[in-house]
């Protein structure tokens, strides 16, 4: 276990917000988790894996927590299924090569994720049409304050868009240690979404290895590099709005991209929202939008937690005065 006081967080967030935390804790294993969850005492604790997924706020008055458990193996195999046991400090992107270089099908199209596999759950990542929650069949950790071990399977986790059980009942409690995930030796691959089927049809086939590069190539193409301006992806979450209200905003603009999620709801992309609003290359002081995909808030260098919600304030208002649609923030904001 290693313990740092008073140190900077900007190399613990892509975002690269220069922020302190008053104590960080990097926990190398299992047992470090569980010493921490019992530990840590009644102060303000915050997980933080990669730290792909927040906007640091302000410097933090508590114990930073950073999981490193590593491991990456194969605990079962039966038939088709696989299942894969990975520590929650792995970096994701690593799982999804194993997995691919395995020739295992489920977490391909989520190939090029920022942030840790213990992130996995909390946040049910996804891209490209597959979403984490699918593959993710139990995920272990523990309790903070109390040290109780917990084990939830799937179905536990209650998985929804860009969301979990560990953004409501068990927010900010539950310390991830390791995620289990069911795989296939042979399954379809999810070709549907976007360029995805061409990119892979140009490499001349549909391999494993040919979607993870697609993917890869695709996010490259529109996401900011992240050694010249920092992100957490996508800022926003993609609004759902209800049928006869997607359809009134068609009309207008007969080009409007959307998804129709089959229950009376579509979902529209809130980059097309906010490019339609005018904000995509966008910047206000040190953040701005990206210029390629303007559902990404960029740090334009030395940018503070409140100079990107600067831009989203203004973005969500323009998008809200043109459209009527209330954008929810994806990332999470540290106060
Ligand atoms: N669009 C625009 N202008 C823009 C950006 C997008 O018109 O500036 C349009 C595109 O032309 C396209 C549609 O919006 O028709 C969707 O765009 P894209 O495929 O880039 O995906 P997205 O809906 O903006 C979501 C996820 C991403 C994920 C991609 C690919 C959310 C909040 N975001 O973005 O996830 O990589 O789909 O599947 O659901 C993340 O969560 O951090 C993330 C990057």
């Amino acid at each position: 276990m290693h313990i740092y006081n008073n140190v900077s967080l900007r190399s613990y967030n892509t975002f690269g917000i220069d922020v302190k935390a008053h104590c960080l804790v990097e926990c190398e294993n299992v047992n470090d988790v569980e010493m921490i969850a019992r530990q840590s005492g009644d102060g303000r604790k915050l997980v933080l894996g990669g730290g792909s997924n927040v906007l640091l706020m302000s410097d933090f008055d508590g114990i930073v927590i950073c999981p490193k458990v590593k491991g990456c193996e194969i605990i079962d195999a039966r038939g088709n299924e696989v299942i894969v046991r990975v520590g929650s400090g792995v970096v994701w992107d690593d799982f999804v090569a194993y997995a691919v270089a395995q020739g295992l099908y489920g977490v391909e199209n989520l190939s090029g994720i920022p942030g840790n596999v213990g992130a996995s759950p909390v946040q049910n990542v996804g891209a490209y049409g597959m979403e984490a929650g699918q593959s993710i069949c139990r995920v272990e950790g523990y309790m903070m304050g109390t040290g109780e071990r917990f084990a939830l399977s799937g179905s536990d986790c209650r998985f929804g868009y860009r969301d979990s059980i560990f953004k409501h009942e068990l927010k900010g409690m539950a310390i991830v240690t390791t995620v289990d995930f069911k795989l296939y030796k042979d399954a379809p691959v999810q070709l549907g979404y976007g360029p995805v089927k061409a990119a892979v049809e140009s490499m001349g086939g549909v391999t494993l290895q040919n979607v993870r590069k697609a993917i890869i190539d695709i996010r490259n193409s529109k996401l900011p590099d992240p050694a010249v301006e920092g992100s957490a992806g996508s800022f926003f979450k993609n609004p759902e709005v209800d049928s006869s209200f997607a359809n009134e905003i068609e009309q207008k603009n007969p080009n409007m991209p959307k998804y129709d999620l089959g229950n009376g709801m579509v979902k529209i992309p809130a980059g097309w929202l906010i490019e339609q609003s005018g904000w995509k290359g966008r910047v206000l002081g040190k953040a701005g939008v990206h210029d390629k995909q303007a559902l990404v808030l960029v740090n334009k260098g030395g940018a503070t937690g409140s100079d990107v919600m600067n831009v989203a304030n203004e973005v969500s208002k323009s998008v809200y005065e043109k459209f009527g649609i209330r954008l929810e923030m994806e990332v999470c904001r540290i106060d």
